[in-house]
């Protein structure tokens, strides 16, 4: 199916503003609409380019508001509306996580109900590794493997997904979840480790590494996750899951080290070095290792990543250090309390 009009909720963050942008290189003739809150999170410079594309609309709203999304459906009669809006950092959701149960399970549901009833022709659920908790040192995840999440955003993320499945079962909605690993790439919140590395080494301000920094994730370029979502888009079979990852287990303490070394090569006098690195307290209940399998998406709908973690994080570093301005645009006083309250000290930001 080649969708004509696809909504896209969560559009103006990080996956969601890459995603935009990626269908609209490939593909010709759609329209998206973007229908996000703007939380702290949300940020409409990363779609600046959009705004005066008539195939491009911006909704400003709230997907747990059934007036709001009853009404962009109705106006707009999407083929596809494709989930990106949630909470999304673990950290936030141990310090206060009203905010992911709302939006991550009430807001899927609400959306599920709307395009239901609307008769929505795709619906896909964006998801995490997360759900399926920590891995010991081997072994990967399938989509079979038990849901078994450990931090309220994960909790949030598995409820989610079961609510999307429930609605392909109950109401026939066709509904798709992806479950991908550790995205990176631009335009990423610099609450996230990558974004967070880079800005606090331009600071010549400490690292924090949550405890040994030897917990391992597998790191996948954004770009990839979304040709990955444009041929679930196209062929998925409704009803199934798939895992969205790139093979590419790395240690925290290894990626923080590679980003610190292009830094050094991109900027020879700025003083970046390793000993920025600070070990700090570790996250709480802080999931040990994610790896997942993805044989699925690679054998039914021929998706393999292309972008090696070498030169996908030195691209990534130099978009971060040609784009200052954004960068530093992400940091506001909500970031700077939010920082103090996770690390438990009055990190300079
Ligand atoms: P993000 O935090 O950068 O962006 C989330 C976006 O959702 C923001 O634009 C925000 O304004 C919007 N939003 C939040 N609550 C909303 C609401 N109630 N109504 C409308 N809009 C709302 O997130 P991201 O990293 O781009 O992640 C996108 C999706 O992908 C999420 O569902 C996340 O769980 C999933 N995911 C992310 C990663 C990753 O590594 N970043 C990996 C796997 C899965
Ligand atoms: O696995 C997919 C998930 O990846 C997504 O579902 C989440 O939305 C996304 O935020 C991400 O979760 P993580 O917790 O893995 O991402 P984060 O960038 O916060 O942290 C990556 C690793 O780095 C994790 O083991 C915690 C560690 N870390 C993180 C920060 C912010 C540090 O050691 N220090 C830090 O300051």
């Amino acid at each position: 199916m080649t969708p004509e009009t696809i909504l896209v909720t969560g559009g103006a963050g990080f996956i969601g503003s890459n995603f935009i942008h990626y269908l609209f290189r490939t593909r010709k003739g759609i329209t998206i609409v973007n229908l996000d809150k703007l939380t702290y999170a949300g940020n409409l410079r990363n779609l600046e380019d959009l705004k005066s594309q008539e195939s491009y609309h911006f909704v400003h709203g709230d997907i747990c508001d059934s007036g709001t999304v009853d009404g962009v459906i109705r106006e707009y009669q999407p083929d596809c509306l494709v989930n990106f809006a949630a909470e999304t950092h673990v950290d936030r959701s141990i310090l206060d996580p009203d905010g992911f149960v709302m939006t991550n399970i009430a807001g899927v549901q609400n959306l599920l109900r709307a395009a239901s009833e609307h008769g929505v022709s795709k619906f896909i659920q964006v998801s995490t590794d997360e759900v399926y908790g920590s891995l010991g040192p081997t072994g990967f995840f399938m989509e079979e493997s038990p849901l078994n999440p450990r931090s309220p955003y994960a909790a949030s993320k598995a409820a989610g997904d079961l609510l999307a499945l429930a609605s392909y079962h109950t109401h026939s909605l066709p509904v798709v979840v992806t479950r991908s690993s550790n995205n990176y790439g631009p335009c990423q919140h610099p609450e996230k480790l990558v974004p967070l590395t880079i800005l606090r080494c331009l600071q010549g301000q400490p690292v924090p590494v949550y405890g040994d920094g030897l917990q391992i994730r597998d790191w996948l370029h954004v770009r990839d996750h979304c040709a990955a979502l444009d041929l679930v888009m196209e062929k998925a079979k409704p009803g199934t899951v798939y895992n969205v990852g790139a093979t590419c287990e790395r240690t925290n303490l290894a990626v923080i080290r590679k980003i610190i070394s292009i830094l050094q090569e991109a900027l020879p006098d700025g003083g970046i070095s390793e000993d920025l690195i600070q070990h700090v307290t570790d996250r709480k209940g802080h999931d040990r290792r994610y790896a997942i399998d993805p044989a699925r998406i690679r054998r039914e709908l021929g998706w393999s990543p292309s972008i090696s973690f070498d030169e996908g994080v030195k691209e990534t570093v130099l978009w971060y250090l040609d784009h200052q301005d954004w960068l530093h645009s992400a940091v506001s006083e909500d970031y700077r309390t939010t920082f103090r309250n996770i690390y438990g000290r009055p990190y300079d930001i």
